[in-house]
């Protein structure tokens, strides 16, 4: 370990801060004991009247079509998006949000490993976007990487921009989703799917079967937003109204004049659950993608194990379990074999509530879908019982580490540079307002201006407001990653997988705190558990300017995210399309 990156920081004075942080929000900690909500019981379970029609849901793409080649010759996959403000009622009650093509979630994309993907995205929306290809490593096309404010200046109003890069070398389960603003918590979100002949566990299934879900708001995420970075929320997220598993959810219109920001907008209580058809017999992969912007969820089926065989891409050693926490950004598989009575049974998507420090009355955290067995009568409704056993402990952490072997087994190389990040939460600005650091710095998205350019530039000296850790030669970068916040954040590395090579309650410190580097967990979404530290591997073989950050859209918004400059002269010799740098004078 030959450098040591870390500005000179007292520890003392961070955990002080991070204590009185703690202590002023203790009040909003009491409010965490809602295991149960009204909601739960008042929502009924059957829907009485005929559900609507919902022209901007197509759950049909959920269901991967077989007729897709997976051994066909590497070829180009080609898009037109349109992105747009459009009402529409998810879950009955109406508000607008930002759909591509009119679709929520939005379009699958769907290619083999070698292909190319070529999409182009038209903005008719009132502010500049920007569309992240979430897990894609982007080897040698960093600035098609779509974070704005990193890699490129949002697409302005009216224009548009094409996404070319291709994918020589990974497959799994990854999503796509808006990286401007708040704006994907709005709905600019879809699935991802890459095969391969080389993946460990085709064969194994029958079916491949995309289950996204996700918290969901009554209110647009700028009110949101404006709400959460003011003294009114104290740092308190703004906690969901609902939650939709593909899209869909039934909502009890009655219980919304109670939320936190009311809308009085027409809504319709029969809104309709997403249904997988199952046929019994048969094995499904589910790929279950976590794409909100807060809720961390325990995903369940009724009466069905899951194997679990991938996360974030990376193929796993099957293991069996009941239930999966699953965090934002994160993606699993798990294969469920249709072995029960011909039936109807829930899927259910539970949400951590303690998580949250605010309580939704409107709220209920149960989300359920349902599994259709053919044969069974059709029905709105299942009546199959949650499993008896336990559920993970609700704080909110990533399944085990231990049970996740990933299938190529990899040791973590030993490391050749340490970076030490430490997570806080403070109010040392002027407007005592909770903002979200990495060391001393907390994120604010350059205007007109783009970290990746100014670097490709020759830059080496960037805005305050940027942390911007430099990595000059390609090898093994071991983050230490110290959480001093109350909360756990799921962490995302844009551009690689990293090693999962230690975690624990607490400071890290170094020859005492475990690590395992045989054949540890890799993936690229990793949530850092409350008041503790995680350690991660990875090697900076890619080049590009790459965010670090919470995939929690309020503290994103708050400025939780630190940039990777890899390979500084590599960099400056990126030929970066014109098009894309003239964005940022429109
Ligand atoms: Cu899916 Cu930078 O995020």
């Amino acid at each position: 370990m030959a450098v040591l990156i870390h500005k000179v920081f007292l520890f003392g004075a961070l955990l002080a801060t991070a204590i009185q942080v703690a202590s002023i929000t203790l009040p909003n900690l009491h409010r965490r004991q809602a295991a149960t909500t009204p909601a739960a019981s008042l929502a009924p379970d059957v829907t009485a009247a005929a559900a609507p029609a919902q022209p901007w849901n197509n759950p049909g793409q959920f269901h991967l079509n077989k007729s897709f080649v997976i051994k066909a010759a590497p070829t180009t996959r080609t898009y037109e998006w349109t992105i747009s403000q459009k009402t529409i009622a998810p879950d009955g009650l109406e508000r607008p949000m930002l759909l591509v093509n009119g679709m929520f979630p939005g379009p699958l994309i769907e290619a083999n490993t070698g292909d190319s993907i070529v999409v182009k995205v038209t903005n008719n929306l009132a502010n500049g976007t920007a569309i992240h290809w979430h897990g894609m490593f982007q080897n040698g096309t960093n600035w098609m990487d779509g974070s704005g404010g990193v890699t490129q200046c949002p697409i302005p109003p009216g224009q548009s921009f094409t996404y070319n890069f291709t994918v020589p070398n990974q497959w799994g389960t990854y999503w796509w989703h808006a990286h401007a603003a708040s704006q994907y918590v709005d709905g600019i979100v879809g699935p991802l799917v890459i095969h391969s002949p080389n993946e460990a566990h085709l064969g194994h299934y029958d079916e491949d079967v995309i289950v996204m879900l996700s918290d969901y708001y009554h209110t647009p995420s700028p009110t949101l937003v404006s709400w959460y970075l003011s003294t009114a929320s104290d740092g308190s997220e703004p906690v969901p109204d609902n939650g939709l598993i593909n899209g869909r959810n039934y909502f009890n219109c009655i219980l919304d004049p109670q939320a936190l920001f009311p809308t009085h907008a027409p809504c319709h209580s029969n809104a309709p659950r997403s249904v997988f058809d199952f046929q019994s017999g048969l094995r499904y992969r589910i790929r279950i993608i976590n794409a909100g912007s807060f809720a961390d969820f325990q995903f369940s089926i009724d009466n069905h194990t899951l194997s679990v065989i991938e996360a974030d891409g990376v193929d796993m050693q099957p293991v069996d379990v009941h239930r999966i926490p699953i965090h934002v950004g994160q993606r699993y598989s798990a294969i469920v074999q249709a072995n029960q009575k011909v039936n109807s049974y829930w899927i259910r998507a539970q949400m951590n509530l303690n998580c949250f420090n605010e309580e939704n009355p409107a709220l209920d955290a149960s989300v359920k879908a349902l599994i259709h067995y053919a044969g069974a009568p059709a029905s709105q409704t299942a009546h199959s019982f949650d499993w008896a056993d336990e559920a993970w402990p609700g704080r909110c952490l990533d399944l085990e580490a231990s049970m996740l072997k990933p299938f190529v087994v990899r040791d973590a190389p030993p490391a050749d540079i340490q970076v030490i990040l430490d997570m806080s939460f403070q109010k040392i600005t002027k407007k005592q307002v909770s903002l979200g650091y990495v060391n001393e710095t907390s994120w604010v998205p350059l205007k007109k201006a783009a970290t990746l350019f100014q670097a490709n530039k020759g830059n080496t000296k960037f805005a305050a407001s940027q942390f911007i850790v430099t990595l000059n030669q390609t090898q093994t970068v071991e983050l230490v990653v110290n959480n001093y916040d109350e909360g756990s954040h799921p962490f995302h590395l844009h551009g690689h997988q990293v090693y999962v090579v230690g975690e624990g309650k607490g400071r890290y410190i170094p020859g005492e705190s475990p690590l395992n580097t045989v054949n540890p967990l890799r993936r690229d979404t990793v949530t850092l558990q409350t008041f503790g530290y995680t350690v991660l591997r990875f090697v900076n073989d890619n080049p590009g300017m790459w965010p670090f950050h919470c995939h929690i859209n309020p503290h994103l918004d708050a400025g939780l995210m630190v940039q990777f400059l890899s390979l500084p002269r590599a960099v400056k010799a990126f030929k970066i399309p014109a098009e894309l740098k003239k964005m940022c004078t429109a």
